[in-house]
């Protein structure tokens, strides 16, 4: 059976580029035949996040934002990370199986050594933590140890793909076949912009919220950059941020329609309204379900401990095997 898996890292609050790019395309993939594990990298996330209270609550806006778009915790394993200890201790085999030259390699750390570099210092490798350099393990221990077939992520995830299963083929020679080679599910990129026209990322501070308030919504759409044409003009609806944005979650037909209103000159102010309107219409029973859940807070807890149990029947007994595999018996 198919098992798919793929983790969210809680580094920030779910904005409409998480809904489009990872959170939709994760639960849309489902279907009755497949397994499923779902999960909050809360591990990952401690790379970047040092404030504690802002950790746990980041955790739970990951959680809530993928219940209130329709994961069904009966149907899928929903879990964090930090409660498979399994995860952690499996990091730490893989560790000595890996070499660390594919490390090396890895895109997040080189990035980090260039932005050193770049300015300057005299140790390329100053201020970059261990956690960031070792982020592949983890992450292929969070795909191996409940055995995943398939894991949908973006394109910049491929190359950690392609060392996870490096490793386990590594670790399969080296031991006996124990690991499933998984496989990537690339997804087509669905890079939602900013409202200023960069790529939206919380660190541009150009993000629209995907379970803010209705005034919150209509506030961030008002931002979205246009020029200074006026109504009655002709607009062009190529490279234009707002016609972007809206591409990313209107149907067909409604690109179709903004292109025709665009060469009729629709206003700037109309065209945003109208962005407004059928972003709206989209978030509007997210943002119901998630103030439903927001107001049963012990219950997220619960879910995601039921969550964790459930995965731990298959990796407690996995790990035990892999120990006696590589000669650490049960004593
Ligand atoms: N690294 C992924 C990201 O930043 C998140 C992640 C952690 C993940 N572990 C994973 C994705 C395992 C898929 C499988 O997007």
């Amino acid at each position: 059976m198919k098992r798919i898996l793929t983790g969210i890292t809680p580094s920030g609050y779910p904005h409409l580029g998480n809904y489009i790019g990872a959170i939709k395309p994760s639960l849309d993939l489902l279907d009755e035949k497949c397994e499923s594990f779902l999960f909050i990298a809360d591990l990952h996330a401690v790379i970047k996040v040092s404030d504690p209270d802002q950790l746990k609550e980041l955790s739970h806006g990951i959680t809530m934002a993928w219940l209130a778009s329709g994961l069904d915790p009966e149907k899928t394993n929903i879990y964090r990370q930090s409660d498979i200890p399994e995860i952690t201790e499996l990091t730490w085999i893989l560790s000595c199986v890996a070499e660390k030259g594919l490390l090396n390699r890895a895109h997040a750390y080189k990035a980090a050594l260039d932005a050193n570099n770049e300015s300057g210092k005299k140790d390329p490798d100053e201020g970059i933590n261990v956690g960031l350099f070792s982020y592949p393990l983890l992450m292929a221990s969070d795909i191996l140890m409940p055995n995943a077939t398939h894991v949908p992520v973006g394109k910049d995830q491929q190359q950690h793909l392609e060392i996870t299963r490096d490793i386990a083929e590594k670790f399969n020679r080296k031991y006996g076949d124990f690991f499933n080679i998984p496989e990537a599910v690339i997804q087509k990129d669905m890079t939602v912009l900013g409202v200023d026209g960069r790529k939206m990322s919380k660190s541009y501070n150009n993000i629209i919220p995907m379970l803010g308030s209705e005034k919150e919504l209509r506030k961030s759409v008002m931002k979205i950059v246009t020029n200074s044409q006026e109504p009655g003009e002709v607009k062009d609806w190529k490279n234009n941020t707002l016609f972007s944005i809206y591409s990313s979650f209107a149907s067909k037909n409604e690109i179709e329609d903004m292109k025709r209103m665009y060469e009729e000159g629709i206003g700037w102010g109309d065209a945003k309204q109208k962005v407004f309107e059928e972003l709206n219409q989209l978030l509007q029973p997210i943002r119901e379900n998630y103030a439903e859940l927001n107001s049963r807070k012990d219950h997220i807890d619960e879910i995601l401990r039921e969550g964790a149990s459930k995965v731990r029947k298959d990796t407690v007994p996995a790990i035990r095997e892999i120990k006696k595999l590589i000669g650490i018996n049960n004593l």
